[in-house]
């Protein structure tokens, strides 16, 4: 990384700081979640600790209440494919460890007023099947060409010789597009989509003044939806992701807008942050690993196995909840019937004992997929596919323009513990 950006040395010297700190805390009192360790990017020990010494751990006492925390990567395989038992559904909490507001109503809480990612079987299952042919082989080939040539006029506009905010160049700018070509929402305001995403994962505002702007903001982007949803609704023949939901059973709410929202505030979230995460993770770690990125830019071909690894180095969505309907032993310890646990795919994918030097970022591993970035079981992302083309495409476009996008100053992580990103990154491609 070029001047600006923290030194090799003040990068080690933080990472022993935090390592030191985290093995001289008694494990009953680690706080995992600390929002802390992830701006900082000192979560690593942390969770290497665990993973060691109690995998399976137990946090008595926290913001969030007490909960269980799996950080090796079979037991989160387990706890996904144990979906009759640890419940995804929002009756029960749902898939994120925050608590829901005191004064909550307790319809706030029914499977009807979420999306699929917060439902069980089979609810879930008819839900997830009416908008799965979006993702299926064929129309993802048929999106190609238009997210490459989108890529490309992108690409094309960036300065040359200037330093640029690449989070908002390029990783908003290309997730936004492909969000507004999966929903066939109006290009010229794409932009409403990430920043909608945004609003709902930002942390609570300051003032009522604010929450109740943020509140009209995503209500209007919300609105945007109800003329699209009422003009697809009977087209059959659609293919966009309104289309398919307004014309299945399972998901047009019987036309009540309070009803179909949340699956399309799943798609927006679930679409635009991970992927942007993502692109800008592996500009990142590139940088952090010149040599990686030399082998990149000498053999383009490489990409089939830089991209799986980009998303494993970031692991964009750090973990997920569940909650146990049933008492559920895993690796000797039993979570009690009403528990919640957090399955942390972002230690899962540092565990050396099933993922070769996991703790390097090696572009041309034998099995690059052989990571838990993406879940497991019935609510395995269903946008893997999706996410990984739009990967490639987008390292194929500035891979053939650029040999070097240098990193020019500190990263911005994101304020929070459940998606793991970025809201800046300074970089400059050479002239
Ligand atoms: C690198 C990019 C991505 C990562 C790392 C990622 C990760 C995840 C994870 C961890 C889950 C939960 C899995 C589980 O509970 O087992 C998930 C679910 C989901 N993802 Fe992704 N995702 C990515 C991109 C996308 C994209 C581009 C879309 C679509 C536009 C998408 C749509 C979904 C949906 C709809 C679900 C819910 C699936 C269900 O409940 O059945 N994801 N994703």
């Amino acid at each position: 990384m070029a001047d600006g950006a923290m030194t090799r040395a003040d990068e080690t010297a933080r990472a022993e700081a935090a390592r030191a700190k985290a093995y001289a805390t008694p494990l009953a009192a680690f706080q995992v979640h600390d929002i802390e360790h992830f701006t900082s990017d000192t979560l690593w020990p942390w969770f290497e600790r665990l993973r060691a010494e109690d995998p399976v751990h137990y946090t008595a006492d926290s913001e969030y209440g007490p909960y269980w925390s799996l950080t090796r990567y079979e037991d989160i395989v387990q706890a996904e494919s144990d979906n009759h038992r640890l419940s995804s559904s929002s009756v029960y909490g749902g898939i994120t460890l925050f608590l829901p507001p005191e004064d909550a109503p307790p319809e706030a809480f029914s499977e009807e007023r979420t999306s699929f990612i917060s439902m069980d079987a089979p609810r879930h299952d008819d839900q997830r099947r009416a908008v799965s042919p979006l993702f299926s082989t064929s129309a993802l080939a048929e999106l190609e060409p238009l997210i490459r040539s989108r890529a490309a006029a992108i690409l094309d506009e960036l300065p040359i010789g200037e330093t640029f905010d690449f989070v908002d160049k390029v990783a908003i700018e290309l997730t936004s597009q492909m969000l507004a070509t999966l929903f066939d929402f109006p290009f010229e305001q794409r932009r409403l989509l990430p920043r909608f995403s945004d609003m709902l994962l930002s942390g609570p505002p300051d003032t009522a003044e604010e929450l109740a702007a943020r509140q009209a903001e995503m209500y209007a982007t919300l609105g945007q939806f109800v003329p699209l949803w009422n003009d697809r609704s009977g087209n059959q023949t659609g293919r966009d992701l309104i289309s398919l939901l307004a014309n299945n059973p399972a998901t047009n709410g019987d036309n009540d807008p309070q009803r179909y929202f949340n699956n399309i505030i799943l798609l927006i979230v679930a679409g635009s942050d991970t992927t942007r995460h993502s692109i800008t993770g592996g500009l990142l770690a590139l940088n952090q690993h010149p040599a990686e990125y030399e082998k990149l830019r000498g053999n383009h071909a490489l990409l089939e196995s830089a991209v799986p690894e980009f998303v494993r180095w970031q692991s964009p969505v750090a973990y997920m909840r569940r909650t146990a309907l049933e008492d559920v032993e895993i690796s000797g310890k039993t979570i009690k019937k009403g528990d919640k646990l957090a399955m942390w795919y972002v230690s899962g994918n540092r565990d050396d004992s099933v993922i070769d030097r996991a703790g390097e970022f090696i572009i041309d591993r034998a099995r690059p997929r052989h990571h838990a970035a993406f879940g497991f079981g019935i609510h395995r992302c269903l946008g893997q596919r999706l996410a990984e083309m739009q990967l490639r495409v987008v390292w194929e476009e500035m891979l053939a323009r650029f040999p070097m996008i240098e990193v020019v100053g500190e990263p911005v992580r994101l304020n929070s513990n459940f998606v793991k990103g970025y809201t800046a990154l300074p970089v400059r491609i050479p002239s």
